[in-house]
């Protein structure tokens, strides 16, 4: 077991790639807090664990609530009594719309969400990660951050903000043997993608679906797995000397 007996914590782990990371965590021996706004599906994920023998629990939390994160790290801290792995992947996407009609509460809501987020969550963290003596934390970027499509701007721009954060938490942790990385996905096969093509069932959004996948070079769109088996390698002792990366898993769309 890679993980095993490591304190994991996973936002926004109710859906899609946290929800697939946290199955494989537990898998590999990790205890996992289950942390999701939606406090329904952080519970069915933790449920589905629990099922297949794993340990985990479900906290409902808002990541842009500085209150609800602290808690969330406090709470873990004091259950376990250590936390190995923060992994900031909560985020929210948008559609296709040009900049000139970008709202501002629209642009404030992606950074509050994607940004002040991974800040809140990272900042919770530190101190019981230093006391510790070391510890990962793993960002959920994007190839948004790296090969931006037209038409996101606000997206992108957040996604770019969690790359270059995750580099510099890297140098400036780095003295205190935390490690800071991220994952850059390439569309996913996940809820989310319905928030980007902004389009209902039926046939618009299969040609949305269409048209990402054709944009990546392997032909299909990012599962859960290929994310989850990226962030384990990452969240596990194999790469203890890696830190400051921007992994892509995009089937070759950033090259
Ligand atoms: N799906 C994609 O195409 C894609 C591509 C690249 C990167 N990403 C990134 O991957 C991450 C996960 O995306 P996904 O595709 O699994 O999406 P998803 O919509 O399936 O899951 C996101 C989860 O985050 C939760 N969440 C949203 N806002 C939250 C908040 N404020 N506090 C707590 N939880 C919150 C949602 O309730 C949901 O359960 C995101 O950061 C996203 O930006 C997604």
């Amino acid at each position: 077991m890679r993980l095993k007996d490591k304190v994991a914590i996973i936002t926004g782990a109710g859906s899609g790639f946290g929800r697939g990371t946290a199955l494989v965590f537990a898998r590999e021996g990790a205890r996992v807090v289950v942390a999701d706004r939606d406090g329904p599906a952080a519970h069915a994920t933790a449920e589905a664990i629990r099922e297949a023998g794993g340990e985990a629990t479900a906290t409902t939390v808002d990541v842009t609530d500085p209150k609800g994160v602290e808690a969330l790290v406090a709470e873990t801290a004091a259950r376990y009594g250590r936390i190995d792995v923060l992994h900031n992947n909560a985020g929210v996407p948008m559609p296709f719309t040009p900049l000139e009609d970008v709202s501002l509460e629209q642009w404030e809501t992606i950074f509050r969400v994607n940004v002040t987020g991974v800040f809140l969550g990272c900042r919770a963290v530190i101190p019981v990660m230093k006391r510790q003596g070391g510890g990962v934390i793993l960002n959920t970027a994007s190839t948004a951050a790296v090969r931006p499509r037209p038409g996101l701007a606000p997206y992108n721009a957040s996604k770019g903000a969690v790359a270059v954060l995750t580099r510099t938490l890297a140098l400036e942790l780095a003295p205190y043997r935390i490690r800071v990385n991220a994952i850059n996905p390439v569309a996913g096969d996940t809820p989310m993608l319905r928030g980007f093509i902004g389009a209902g069932e039926g046939e618009a959004y299969e040609a949305g679906r269409r048209r990402f996948a054709e944009s990546v070079p392997l032909g299909r769109l990012a599962t859960p797995e290929d994310v989850a088996y990226a962030a384990l390698y990452l969240c596990s002792d194999e790469a203890a000397l890696v830190t400051g990366v921007l992994l892509d898993v995009d089937g070759g769309r950033d090259v």
